[in-house]
């Protein structure tokens, strides 16, 4: 007990001196490294333990024993952080326990899955992607940042980096899609956001890139399966993200649940210790994803837990998620003299330095503020905000006969589809602490949308899920269902127009929601056959959070609207669109497959030794081909239409010192004002490593009034043309180029130019 009165008084006196206030790096240091002088080796080891905390913090003492157990380690100093455990009041009690009841009080850190909302819910991580629009991620994950840090929180558990090129993968909604580039200028929109400049305020928390590394690669898209890439997709694809996230000054980083080659993410020293932290310069903390560094052990290579912990720690993951393997193996291990205690320093070091970071030796109770939880969370202004980045992330797929925008006024129209009145699907996975069914669904957008003198009528049509689909760990889909036909059909046919809202549930993707099939399923396509009787112009607007394979679909309806789960608006924005109150500008992420089997399926592919034209060509039998398929996508990568139309001309290369400048001109060819996102790719044609036919190197949107023209230039660097080679050296290499330019990733202009650097 004495310790405890001399203790605390020393900490805090370092703490809120006004020597506090300097933030240069020395003098953190300096702080940091006292404490960690008057720590114990057990009190070292428990900063780098992170607890689950689902149990009510409703007093200071949960009521279960393993509960007890934490909350007396909380009290003895050997628990860092915490993660779900929420609210405002809920942390202000936990933090209690480790402040006021353990020797050092030093605070806990509290940590929580926020990728899209935390109350507030904006469109999901990959329509957040094909809004191509970095100010979506930034201003969403803002307000994400600001919600949760009322609550009490201090660290998002975001943003996701994952490379996702396999459709089947659940998971793949949670990031950018399926390029690295895209992906890395949402990295650094979605790590400004979060943290915004100054991580002690209140507005502002930790962020964390995941899944590192190559996670979204698992064999056949089966979420924790294998990943066995080689260093060259590794290098070039799946760590380019992360490097964006950690220049963008990324706080922490989570490890992940797969294999590399033979090694556990977890206990993968080349990339933790040699890539992150050395040739990156990374000095924030590495968190293990949930109980990771115990399955090493199940991986097969870890022979218990105790060499688990140990393969680990060497490896450079800093905190333990869940699995309680530091704290119950690392004192014995180093003790025995199987670890330099100088890596458990270096560990903790960074743990609490993140701490200092965010304030918390200042007050440890800033963020838990109750009065601010009430009047921050889910305002007007974040709702306003949620459409608008909502209806941003839509993309328009298809739009014949100029179908769409529909008139307000004067008309008659079913909106048929399960989904479509769900106020609860819209709000996505992964989904944080939304309100069930809180959202705006998508028929109350249009019935909000329209004038007086127009009807709306809803019919379910199919049914995709049956019973309580709110507990989201048994989702019950349905196959078989024709009772909503009927009636679908015979409000389609006394209607001027058919929005048929079809898709998935939200709840068939996120993590560990693989699936064998991206087809739609609960019978939507029968219905699309049996409305397209009795009326043709059905607009169809899809719900998902992945590729869909839907070729019947596209061949088959005038319109097609790629509307993902835009979260606590989105039927507002889904209807701004629709009505053309906004003029689209969204592109797809990912690509969409005709089928399954050709997944995993993306732009960026090599060239192989017998490239045929994407076209199926019945006469070519020994070339890169399907017999019973194409090869291309359907809508492929960087598609998206506007009700505007552009055509793009006069590309033009000029090579300057070290690099290339590209320009073209883009014309507005309609007679509406639009937005179009001008692409630019290239491919290096010979190289001393193969280079993709395709690689997209930059992107800028631009405003186009109705008949006008914008020349747009980009620079090109060896930064853009280079890769990165054997050992991780990265350097442009000299030969032709070819530079192409357009609206997306199958219909650009091409030049070739010769660089010499
Ligand atoms: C997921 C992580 C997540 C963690 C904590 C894991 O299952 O892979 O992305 O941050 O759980 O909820």
């Amino acid at each position: 007990m004495r310790s405890i009165h001399i203790l605390i008084p020393v900490l805090f006196f370092c703490a809120c001196s006004p020597e506090s206030k300097d933030t240069s790096q020395n003098a953190m240091e300096t702080k940091v490294d006292s404490l960690v002088s008057i720590m114990t080796l057990q009190e070292k080891i428990g900063q780098l333990n992170m607890y689950n905390g689902t149990w009510e913090f409703t007093g200071p003492v949960p009521s279960d024993e393993n509960s007890q157990e934490k909350a007396e380690n909380i009290k003895k100093g050997l628990v860092g952080g915490m993660l779900n455990v929420l609210t405002a009041e809920g942390t202000r009690e936990a933090q209690k326990l480790a402040v006021e009841e353990s020797r050092l009080g030093i605070p806990l850190i509290f940590g929580y899955d926020v990728i899209h909302g935390y109350k507030t819910m904006f469109p999901i991580p990959l329509a957040q992607a094909a809004s191509w629009d970095p100010s979506v991620g930034r201003e969403s994950s803002a307000i994400s940042a600001k919600e949760m840090a009322a609550s009490g929180l201090h660290w998002a558990f975001g943003p996701v980096m994952d490379i996702a090129r396999d459709a089947r993968w659940g998971r793949i909604m949670e990031g950018a899609g399926e390029d690295p580039y895209l992906t890395s200028v949402f990295a650094r929109a979605w790590v400004e956001g979060l943290q915004g400049d100054d991580l002690t305020s209140e507005e502002t928390v930790a962020a964390c890139a995941k899944h590192f590394a190559a996670y979204g690669f698992a064999e056949a898209g089966l979420d924790y399966s294998t990943v066995d890439i080689s260093n060259h997709t590794l290098y070039n694809v799946a760590l380019p993200p992360f490097k964006a996230a950690v220049d963008a000054g990324v706080a922490t980083v989570m490890n992940a649940f797969n294999e590399i080659g033979g090694i556990p993410a977890t206990g993968h020293r080349h990339l933790q210790r040699d890539i992150l932290k050395g040739a990156w310069g990374f000095d924030g903390i590495m968190l293990s994803d949930w109980a990771s560094i115990n399955e090493m052990v199940t991986h097969g290579y870890s022979k218990d837990s105790a060499s688990a912990a140990k393969s680990a720690l060497l490896a450079g993951c800093d905190m333990d998620m869940e699995s309680r393997i530091y704290e119950r193996h690392l004192e014995g291990v180093i003790s025995s003299g199987g670890l330099d205690e100088a890596l458990l320093d270096d560990a903790v070091r960074r743990i609490l330095k993140l701490k200092f970071q965010l304030g918390l030796f200042d007050d440890p109770y800033k963020y838990s503020d109750m009065e601010r939880e009430r009047t921050t969370i889910l305002t007007s202004e974040h709702l306003a905000k949620a459409r608008e980045t909502g209806r941003k992330s839509i993309v328009l797929l298809k739009n014949d006969r100029s179908i769409l925008p529909l008139k307000k006024a004067g008309q008659k129209i079913a909106v048929i589809g399960q989904l479509a009145s769900s106020k609860d699907v819209v709000l996505g996975s992964w989904r944080a602490q939304a309100i069930p069914n809180s959202g705006i669904s998508i028929l109350e957008g249009i019935q909000g949308a329209v004038e007086r003198s127009t009807s709306v009528s809803y019919a379910r049509g199919y049914t995709l899920t049956k019973g309580d689909r709110t507990f989201r760990f048994e989702l019950d889909i349905v196959e078989g269902d024709r009772s909503g036909f009927s009636e679908a059909v015979q409000v389609a046919g006394r209607s001027d127009v058919v929005i048929l809202v079809m898709g998935e549930d939200c709840f068939q993707t996120g993590e560990g929601r693989s699936q064998v099939d991206i087809a739609l399923k609960g019978n939507q396509e029968d219905l699309l056959k049996e409305i397209l009787k009795v009326n043709k112009n059905v607009i169809a607007v899809l719900m998902n959070g992945r590729p869909l394979a839907i070729p019947y679909v596209a061949e088959n309806v005038p319109a097609i609207v790629e509307t993902w789960y835009l979260g606590s608006e989105m039927g507002n924005a889904v209807a701004d669109v629709l009505f053309g109150d906004y003029n689209p500008t969204g592109k797809l992420p990912v690509s969409f497959p005709y089928h399954v089997g050709q997944e995993p399926l993306y732009y960026y592919v090599k060239n192989t030794g017998r490239p045929v034209p994407n076209e199926f060509d019945a006469g070519m039998v020994f070339w890169a081909h399907y017999t019973d398929s194409p090869k291309k996508a359907l809508f492929p990568f960087g598609y998206g239409l506007s009700y505007s139309s552009f055509e793009y001309s006069d590309l033009q290369l000029t090579a300057v010192e070290k690099g290339v400048n590209v320009s073209v001109k883009v014309t507005n060819t309609s007679e509406v004002d639009g937005v179009e996102t001008a692409q630019v790719y290239i491919r290096d044609i010979h190289a001393s490593e193969t280079r993709p036919a395709k690689q997209l190197v930059d992107f800028r949107k631009i405003a186009i009034s109705a008949g006008q023209s914008e020349t747009v230039t980009f620079t090109l660097s060896t930064e853009d043309l280079g890769f990165y080679h054997a050992g991780y050296s990265f350097y442009a290499e000299p030969g032709v180029f070819k530079i192409m330019v357009g609206g997306d990733s199958q219909n650009l202009l091409t030049e070739d130019i010769e660089l010499d650097f």
